[in-house]
């Protein structure tokens, strides 16, 4: 009987057929089968996994639940760029500006934070006037005319994938790789880009703890584009500390402008740089990787860059007067925590750090919480700078004053400073 046969087919360790599969999600996603069921069934995934054919097909169909982006009206070779979740990773709002102002176009549909993870489209509404709500015809335009547009996913777009998320939430049922790779998928082959590019996470920060764990998750995915005709590269970077130094959403805006201005951190720019070489490889701007990494710190250096950022905010109805004169971020109360301490800093938690910004109000715990744009923690080191007593090691950007003290306490037993350096410090791209 459907579709208990198909719960009991996965739950004793069957490969289901693609026809199970796409009725399994045509049903859920038009109500014929229930939240149960389905949680029955997501379980029975999560304990047995899926064939890469059938995560491909799970992705196919989710990726099929909804519309298929159409952008046929751009000439080029669309890339799209998507990260697992990170904490302080702006990568996205550096590498978009690069990678159009080289003259590949740029479709990136973007989603919210949630949790301690922060997501690109509360980042760019920290900017007065941003607007995020962009109609297709005028997203399609904006990148005709600009070279990019950031829009949040339309609701018409991997309509199961919503559901399934959700329910995964609730069940148990997330850290599944199959089931991340399908719903990562299928809404890149549901945005419509011609190739993608894949910024993996690993570490105490990411869903993947390991970088073996992260390195499977993207051979998934990587297949799962080659069958489904979508070209996907991907790369594997650690979240094992904060990727950039601001945590928090008009903070996040600020540091993507010292970057872009040529002065950011150097684990950030790292992975701008393999991830925008890859972008212009894949739309086939330059021949090889290598030679997508010099166009992309050419077009960095020239300032093409940040002109392209402001272009792209002016675009999207946003103001930037501020840009160079003074930071975005302008929070009533401010509170600087000093090392007490002499040597290298060896360690950042990525995840408590992103946990405090979260209560601060920079992330929501629930999907209708509203977040603060201006607070947050924006770190004066990285991992592996060394630090002198009393040198400052963050400052933390508040609507009140409450708890302001205990909050950096408890940030600052995320960092740890040692008198020597590790033997073989790890580094921010690739892992094992
Ligand atoms: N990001 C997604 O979009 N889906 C997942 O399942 C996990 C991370
Ligand atoms: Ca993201």
């Amino acid at each position: 009987m459907w579709p208990q046969d198909c719960i009991i087919h996965k739950r004793d360790g069957g490969e289901l057929s693609r026809k199970e599969i796409y009725r399994f999600i045509t049903d859920y996603t038009s109500g014929n089968i229930p939240d149960y069921q389905a949680a029955a069934w997501l379980m029975a995934v999560y304990l047995q996994g899926m064939t890469p054919r059938e995560t491909t097909d799970l992705a196919l169909a989710m990726a099929h639940s909804g519309r298929i982006a159409d952008l046929s009206t751009v000439p080029g070779i669309k890339v799209d760029k998507h990260s697992t979740g990170g904490i302080a990773d702006t990568t996205t709002l550096i590498v978009v500006p690069l990678v159009a102002a080289a003259g590949v176009p740029v479709a990136k549909m973007s989603g919210r934070g949630l949790g301690f993870t922060g997501g690109t489209l509360d980042k760019l509404e920290a900017i007065p006037g941003f607007s995020t709500q962009l109609t297709t015809n005028r997203f399609l335009q904006q990148i005709r005319q600009h070279g990019a547009a950031v829009m949040g996913q339309t609701t018409d777009l991997a309509p199961a994938d919503k559901l399934l998320y959700a329910l995964r939430d609730a069940t148990g049922t997330v850290e599944s790789l199959p089931l991340i790779a399908a719903s990562i998928m299928s809404k890149k082959i549901a945005a419509g880009a011609d190739a993608v590019v894949l910024d993996v996470k690993y570490g105490d920060g990411a869903f993947m703890k390991t970088p073996a764990q992260a390195r499977q998750l993207a051979q998934q995915m990587v297949d799962i584009g080659a069958l489904a005709g979508l070209p996907t590269c991907a790369v594997l970077t650690s979240m094992e500390a904060p990727l950039g130094t601001a945590i928090g959403n008009s903070l996040e805006i600020d540091e993507a402008v010292e970057t872009l201005s040529g002065k950011g951190n150097s684990r950030l720019t790292a992975v701008v740089e393999e991830i925008g070489s890859r972008m212009l490889y894949m739309a086939h701007c330059t021949a090889t990787v290598a030679a997508g990494r010099e166009k992309l710190q050419a077009v960095w250096k020239s300032g093409a860059g940040l002109k392209k950022f402001k272009e792209l905010i002016r675009a999207q109805g946003g103001e930037t007067g501020w840009i160079g004169k003074h930071a975005l971020t302008q929070a009533p109360f401010v509170y600087t925590a000093v090392s007490t301490e002499g040597g290298y800093i060896t360690a950042i938690k990525a995840k408590t750090l992103g946990e405090i910004a979260m209560r601060m109000g920079a992330g929501r715990a629930q999907k209708e919480d509203v977040v603060q744009p201006m607070v947050g923690i924006r770190l004066f080191k990285e991992l592996y700078d060394p630090v002198r007593p009393g040198e400052p090691l963050f400052t933390l950007y508040s609507m009140t004053e409450d708890n302001l003290p205990q909050l950096a306490l408890q940030a600052a037993a995320a960092i740890t400073v040692d008198a020597q350096l590790p033997n073989n410090p790890a580094s921010v791209i690739g892992g094992s």
